[in-house]
Formats: C-alpha cells, structure tokens, sequence
C-alpha cells in the first residue's frame, strides 16, 4: 500500500487530502507547523503519522523529511500543499516576505530534497498545490499570484528533467481555483469549492499521474481564458 508525505497537512487542501489517502488505506506521514492541527488524525488513524516543520526553516525541513524517510522507506508520493500569501494592495513588503520565503525559497528547498530523494530511490510521484492565480499578475496579491507562477515555471522545469531521466518520476502541478479555506482571501470571490470536493478532484488527477490539473472542473474554460486573454482585455477586469 502506498505511502504519501503530504506537507501542509494540518488544514484544508491538505487536511481533505490526508483523510482521502488514509480512507483508502495509505499510510500518511503529514507535516505542517500546527501540531495541535496534525494531532488532530492521529486518535483514528494507526497508520498516520506527523512531524512539526516550518518549510522556511531549511535544517529543520531536511531532518523531518529524512527523518520520515527513514521510518517509512520508499516514498511512492508527496504531495506539497503548504502555502501562503496576503492581500497587499498598498505594496508593503512586510507582507509580501512571508509569501516568498514561503511559496519560494522555503517550497524551492522542499521540493528539491524531495526530486533528490525520488531520483535516489529511481521513482516516485511529486504534486504541488499552484493556483490558478499563478496564471496572470494580480494587483490584490501580487506576490502571491507571481510566486505562484514561479512555481508553475519550476514544476514545468522538473518535468523536463524527470522526462529526460527516463526515471519511473511523475511531478504534477495542481491548479485549483478558490477554495473554502483560510487561503481564500478577499472580496468579489465566486465559485469557491469546498476543500472535500477539490481534494477529490485532486485525487483522481493523481491517481492519473496528470501532468497539470485544474481543480474545481468548473474552472478549466476560465484557466484556458486566463493564460490566453490579451492584456489589454486582462487589465479591465
Ligand atoms: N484556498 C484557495 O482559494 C486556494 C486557491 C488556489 C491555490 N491554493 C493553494 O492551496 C494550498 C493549500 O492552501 P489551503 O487553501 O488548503 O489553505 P490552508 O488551510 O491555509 O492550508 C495551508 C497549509 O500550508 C501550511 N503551511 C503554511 N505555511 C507553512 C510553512 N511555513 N511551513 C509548513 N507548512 C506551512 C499550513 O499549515 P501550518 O499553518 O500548520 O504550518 C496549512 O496546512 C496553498 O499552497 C495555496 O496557495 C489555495
């Protein structure tokens, strides 16, 4: 039976994916900073199991990570979920920091101890939650919709790469749009998916190995949209 690291486990996405995976007989190790939150599964669920890690703390993410290498064995999939971002219309870079110390540095850490990992043990399966809001600039959030976009153009970069190592090494790039959680933030949102529904959706993508998957369904004519709609049409809406 498959065993998953999800990271960004103690809410939302990343909570709904850790119930789908141990529903189905997964064993689950889940990390986030929250450990109240990740304590939360582990009362009806022998085969979970959590470490606390803060992904902007480079040492501490590395020893969890091997940490749970050690326990587990083989990895057959890990799935980054962790994320963060602020409105910031007024351009303070207070709040934009967190948002690239984060979805950046501390996401470009992770995922390139995890594309090592995998490539050692010749195979596995990474996922990471984009956003649609990757696909054009936001002036709400700019950071947050540009480091979303660097992790579209990483996780395009790492397909290359796996392509050309003709390793059995799937990378996925999960694009949802908005989500009922903490993450959904600001006013005029619409079609905001319950987090049960988007993990579902996340889960059959995965189980196809899919390459890119936009999530809500609904949202797939508007990300076609989005990526294709000139930008002097883009800056009116
Ligand atoms: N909600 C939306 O509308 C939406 C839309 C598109 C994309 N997304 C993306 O979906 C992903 C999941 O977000 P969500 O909507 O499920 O919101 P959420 O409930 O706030 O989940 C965010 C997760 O990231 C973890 N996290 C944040 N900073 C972290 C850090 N420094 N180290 C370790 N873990 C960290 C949080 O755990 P701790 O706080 O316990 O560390 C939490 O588990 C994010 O990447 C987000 O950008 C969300």
């Amino acid at each position: 039976m498959k065993k998953i690291i999800i990271i960004g486990a103690s809410s939302g996405i990343g909570k709904e994916l850790a119930l789908l995976y141990l529903q189905q007989g997964a064993t689950v190790a889940a990390l986030a900073r929250r450990t109240r939150s990740l304590e939360e599964l582990c009362e009806t669920n022998p085969k979970y199991l959590y470490l606390t890690a803060d992904i902007t703390d480079y040492s501490q993410t590395k020893e969890a990570i091997l940490s749970l290498r050690a326990r587990l064995g083989r990895i057959d999939m890990a799935i980054i979920c962790a994320g963060t971002g602020e409105l910031n219309p007024k351009l303070d870079f207070e709040k934009e920091a967190p948002t690239l110390q984060t979805n950046v540095c501390g996401w470009t850490h992770l995922i390139d101890l995890l594309y090592n990992i995998f490539e050692e043990q010749k195979g596995g399966h990474i996922a990471a939650i984009t956003s649609l809001g990757g696909l054009r600039g936001e002036p709400a959030a700019p950071a947050y919709s540009a480091s979303k976009a660097y992790q579209i153009n990483y996780l395009e970069g790492l397909q290359k790469k796996a392509f050309r190592s003709r390793l059995p090494l799937y990378i996925s790039d999960i694009r949802p749009g908005f989500v009922d959680t903490a993450m959904a933030k600001g006013e005029g949102l619409f079609w905001v998916m319950p987090a049960d529904k988007v993990a579902a959706q996340i889960f059959k993508a995965l189980q196809r190995k899919q390459r890119i998957a936009v999530v809500t369904k609904r949202y797939r004519p508007l990300a076609y949209l989005l990526k294709y709609l000139p930008f002097t049409l883009y800056k009116r809406l």
